[in-house]
């Protein structure tokens, strides 16, 4: 089947099918600089859809999230992971969204497909909507595992969005000296060499991103919110996206639920290709996007409904 679908020759392409199937069938020489890949995360729930904006659930199942052991889980992921690996760009990296359950199963197989010197990381994503576990220690956060399958790593480290400001009690101790334009700075000799830091470019930004809530995305009054469960925010995707891409950047979610990836790679110049396998996810995100899903290899039945008119607001 490889080669058979367009891939989004004119900057943006939706796909409703298995990604392993729509992924075979792109061209053979497209290649992506990032895939975000936010998978089910074996919460054994059966989401609902919910109206639009987050509202009563409608009793549409939107995707089931499953897995009778982790196991099961690796073995839908495996073929996946591999043919997303395949399809980066040679500075391409995978972001790779899971939680507690999973996330440390998921490492070990990301390091034994792509090798352990791929992986380049990881970002602790705090979605501030309370704690999730039973017994023990309450979890807060969500894990992005990242990886840079073919050695390089494209990385915007200068970007506005990679950088934090400095501690208030930093910028009062050592930001003493201002220069002829009035922009505070430190300077610190290293071997020899003076090096000039600004107080108004900031350090940069640690692997701890709390300022990206989650109910951006899922509060029924929000301009983002779509109704479909888990969806994330779009600040998130935005950050992922100033770090590891460039405008006119290929941008791969193979499960992109809502659209989510998509609608903020196309609002910064990207270009993207997005699939998912669920017939709600591929009618809401084409919603999103206002361009139909192609269906691949799904029954006629699933066909997501026809575009309803734009919300206001
Ligand atoms: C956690 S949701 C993604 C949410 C998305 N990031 C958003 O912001 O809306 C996971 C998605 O993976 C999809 N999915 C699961 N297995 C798939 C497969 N083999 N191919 C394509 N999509 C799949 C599900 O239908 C579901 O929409």
């Amino acid at each position: 089947m490889g080669g058979s679908v367009s891939g989004g020759r004119r900057g943006g392409a939706l796909y409703h099918g298995d990604c392993l199937e729509v992924l075979a069938a792109l061209p053979p020489r497209r290649r992506f600089d990032l895939a975000y890949l936010d998978p089910p995360f074996a919460t054994q729930t059966l989401f609902g859809a919910r109206q639009e904006r987050g509202e009563r659930s409608r009793g549409e199942t939107a995707y089931r999230d499953v897995f009778p052991s982790v196991d099961a889980w690796a073995a839908v992921m495996r073929p996946r992971l591999v043919a997303i690996g395949a399809r980066l760009s040679a500075q391409g990296s995978l972001w790779l969204h899971l939680d507690h359950r999973l996330v440390h199963d998921a490492k070990c197989l990301c390091d034994a497909l792509f090798g352990r010197a791929a992986f380049r990381g990881e970002v602790i994503w705090v979605p501030g909507n309370g704690a999730r576990g039973g017994h023990g220690p309450r979890v807060t956060h969500q894990t992005l595992l990242i990886y840079a399958p073919h050695g390089d790593l494209l990385w915007n480290a200068a970007h506005a969005s990679l950088r934090e400001p400095y501690a208030e009690i930093s910028q009062q101790r050592h930001f003493r000296h201002v220069d002829a334009d009035g922009r505070r700075y430190r300077e610190r000799v290293v071997r020899g060499k003076a090096y000039r830091y600004f107080a108004d470019v900031g350090r940069v930004r640690s692997s701890v991103w709390d300022d990206c809530p989650a109910m951006r995305a899922n509060t029924p009054r929000s301009r983002e919110t779509t109704g479909y469960p888990t969806q994330k925010p779009e600040a998130l995707l935005e950050r992922v996206l100033h770090a590891a891409t460039n405008e006119g950047s290929w941008v791969l979610d193979p499960m992109c639920g809502s659209g989510t990836t998509l609608a903020v790679a196309r609002r910064l110049g990207r270009r993207f290709v997005g699939i998912d396998s669920s017939p709600v996810a591929a009618r809401v995100a084409s919603e999103r996007l206002s361009i139909p899903a192609e269906i691949i290899g799904v029954t006629r039945r699933a066909r997501p409904r026809a575009r309803r008119p734009p919300r206001s607001g």
